[in-house]
């Protein structure tokens, strides 16, 4: 249940309003009726969900405005966990995860690529134009040249910087939740100088037409070993869609999401009758269970949305944040709560 709050109202033409609710206003939870939704992890899915948000207000199909809606990180600088801009290996190099999967269980994956600033549409081009799943490395950075995509630097300075100020200790230790700022304002923290951590966006849409669709991309744990590939662009990891059920998709350390088979454990949970975050919690739970020691310091979330339209998330550590875009709300919930 959420309390009285701001609320970003979508227009018509789903142009984000920003105004005050005087009244109490509750999570709607979306039903057939009034599809479609759109759900994507941490702060930055605010404006990916915004972007996903105008193909499906159209009645457009689930598995382009995940697409389009994940560009959006892709192509933020700012944005130091996803494509360009994201934080190199420890030997310098911007790697890049992702993959993507449509309501006919068709899907399409990269690993370890680079140079190519949208990750997740040469992801779509194999599942759509090659007989395999998934693509790793040279042979995906050539497939991706070879069908039109441009070749550039994605290492900003600012990544490189920190990457060279990282190097003096090469120490690794992620801070957990970086990528929601806004949890600053709500859980102030004291931070040290140079904030790492290694995430992903995870979105997943159902449009008018009751289909499902979902993304992931990444550029992976920061300064990680060259060749590290992650749970983001495995699919049943880092993110599972079954149209007859419902997806899910998961952010943090993906080593424990992979030994965990994370985003397929959630869709089976929801197919044996769980609810989006009843079925998240049990697979977080078998990841605390499991190794207890790892999960005290690690952050791993999953997010859920199921065929009704019913959405949930869960995550070993507080502060995780993810964005929900219907008709009738833009919002983040923090913790389960509505920032707005
Ligand atoms: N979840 C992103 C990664 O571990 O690479």
């Amino acid at each position: 249940m959420q309390n009285r709050r701001k609320f970003i109202k979508l227009s018509a033409l789903g142009i984000p309003l920003l105004s005050s609710l005087d009244s109490f206003s509750k999570v709607v939870t979306p039903t057939l009726g009034n599809l479609p939704i759109v759900i994507s992890t941490w702060d930055f899915g605010i404006a990916a969900n915004q972007a996903a948000w105008k193909v499906l207000a159209k009645g457009g199909r689930a598995l382009d405005a995940v697409e389009q809606g994940v560009h959006v990180p892709e192509a933020d600088p700012k944005n130091q966990s996803v494509g360009y801009g994201g934080l190199p290996d420890r030997d310098g190099h911007v790697t890049l995860d992702a993959c993507i999967m449509d309501e006919l269980g068709n899907c399409g994956s990269v690993a370890g690529l680079e140079h190519i600033k949208h990750p997740i549409s040469v992801a779509r081009l194999v599942m759509e134009k090659t007989p395999h799943v998934m693509l790793v490395g040279d042979g995906a950075l050539q497939f991706a040249v070879e069908n039109g995509f441009k070749k550039e630097n994605l290492l900003t300075k600012e990544s490189e910087k920190a990457w060279k100020e990282w190097l003096k200790t090469a120490k690794y230790a992620p801070v957990m939740n970086i990528e929601n700022k806004l949890y600053d304002k709500v859980a102030p923290r004291k931070l040290p100088g140079n904030q790492y951590n290694h995430d992903t966006i995870g979105m997943l849409a159902l449009d008018a037409n009751g289909n499902l669709s979902g993304a992931c991309t990444t550029s992976g744990m920061a300064y990680k070993l060259h060749g590290r590939v992650g749970d983001s662009p495995i699919i049943g990891a880092g993110l599972y869609v079954d149209n007859e059920v419902g997806g899910a998709t998961s952010t943090g350390v993906g080593e424990e999401v992979i030994r965990n088979v994370g985003s397929f454990l959630v869709v089976e949970l929801m197919r044996q009758g769980y609810t989006p975050e009843a079925a998240c919690k049990e697979a977080v739970m078998r990841i605390i269970k499991k190794k207890p020691d790892i999960a005290k310091n690690i952050q791993v979330g999953f997010l859920a949305l199921n065929k009704k339209g019913e959405y949930g998330a869960y995550a070993i550590q507080k502060g995780f944040s993810y964005a929900v875009c219907t008709k009738q709300q833009n919002d983040l919930l923090i913790d389960g709560k509505s920032y707005y």
